[in-house]
């Protein structure tokens, strides 16, 4: 197939990329380098033997967007692109839903009049909002859009909703939304992994840069949760699992809207994966505990049944896994 992928120059964009070459699909990335660096392309050629063809645009230029739709005849698209810190989403709303927003409305006009019906939309578990005192694994049957703690998870929800009227009103339109859950990991070759510009928002980002003594210490959001360790637990996810996901996703799209949750289906603690990380580095990472993080949930873990029956999909790797990937990567960089 002739895959489109938006933001596939982004960590998840970009393991996406190669999994989708190594399957024999052929990519081209539209991307504009708001978070990640063109040196990617690079990277890409380097383990997969090709260069996919790249576009600098932003999805809010929607003649731009229509060009490069225009281009090429694409069998589907991926859309990983839109900004993601959850506390800047906070601070800046209307830019997260312009950018995320706007950009995908532009996206599916470029679709509807180049005749392109399938897209896979790159949504979260946090769409499933707070479910208070039910914690446990959460399945894509259950509500979603109540208790969203910030702009950047109202505009995956917003996004959500926008496919669903889309398949309402055009029977030929078949978007699957895939819920990931907590990414971590680097691809095995080590040539790419996670690289956000500037400060990072997310765990194992800011675990890199303690590691690298960029930061100076970590801070625990919270050691009082209600979970085995009192920490916070989260389904962290090796990213080449779930960029196989999206390969999965593409191969068996239906009509309509389909729903997946992409996680491992086992809760991790922070404690935990920093123990982790800690014995399999050798090195002790210089941390405190903090307070409670605010929008922080207590256990985030996925029932991923539904994509394991339909897709034939599962998780290989694991978090210890991820966390080698990830010092291999770091090796390389350095
Ligand atoms: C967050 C977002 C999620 C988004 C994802 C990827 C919320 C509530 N969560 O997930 O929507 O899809 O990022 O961008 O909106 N932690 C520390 N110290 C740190 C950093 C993190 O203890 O310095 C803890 C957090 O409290 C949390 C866990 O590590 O319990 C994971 O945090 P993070 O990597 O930011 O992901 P989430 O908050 O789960």
């Amino acid at each position: 197939m002739k895959i489109l992928v938006t933001g596939g120059t982004g960590y998840i964009g970009s393991h996406t990329t190669i999994e989708l070459i190594r399957a024999g699909h052929t990519v081209e990335i539209l991307d504009n380098l708001f978070n990640s660096k063109i040196e990617v392309l690079g990277k890409i050629k380097q383990i997969t033997g090709v260069e996919p063809k790249f576009h600098k645009v932003d999805l809010l230029d929607y003649d731009k967007t229509l060009e490069v739709m225009r281009g090429t005849t694409f069998d589907a698209v991926i859309h990983f692109a839109g900004m993601k810190a959850v506390g800047e989403s906070v601070e800046k709303p209307l830019t997260y839903y312009e950018n995320n927003i706007q950009g995908t409305i532009n996206l599916l006009k470029a679709m509807k009049i180049t005749g392109v019906h399938k897209i896979v939309f790159s949504s979260s578990a946090t769409v499933y909002g707070d479910k208070g005192d039910k914690s446990g694994e959460l399945v894509e049957t259950m509500m979603t859009g109540v208790g969203i703690t910030n702009p950047y998870g109202w505009t995956k929800a917003m996004i959500e909703q926008i496919l669903r009227d889309v398949a309402t009103s055009d029977s030929d339109f078949s978007a699957t939304i895939l819920r990931y859950f907590n990414p971590v990991g680097a691809d095995k070759s080590g040539l790419l992994g996670e690289d956000p510009n500037g400060i990072p928002n997310n765990l194992m980002p800011i675990v890199m840069k303690v590691y690298r003594g960029e930061i100076p210490e970590l801070t625990i959001y919270g050691d009082d949760y209600k979970t085995k360790d009192g920490s916070c637990e989260r389904d962290f996810i090796h990213v080449t699992d779930l960029a196989k996901g999206h390969l999965a996703a593409l191969e068996h799209m239906e009509m309509g809207v389909q729903v997946y949750n992409l996680g491992t289906g086992k809760a991790t603690s922070v404690f935990e994966i920093i123990r982790a990380f800690e014995e399999i580095s050798g090195k002790e990472l210089p941390k405190k505990i903090g307070a409670r993080r605010p929008g922080d949930l207590a256990v985030v873990c996925a029932d991923s049944s539904l994509a394991s029956e339909k897709l034939g999909w599962k998780t290989n790797l694991t978090f210890e896994d991820a966390i080698k990937d990830t010092l291999n990567y770091l090796k390389n960089v350095s």
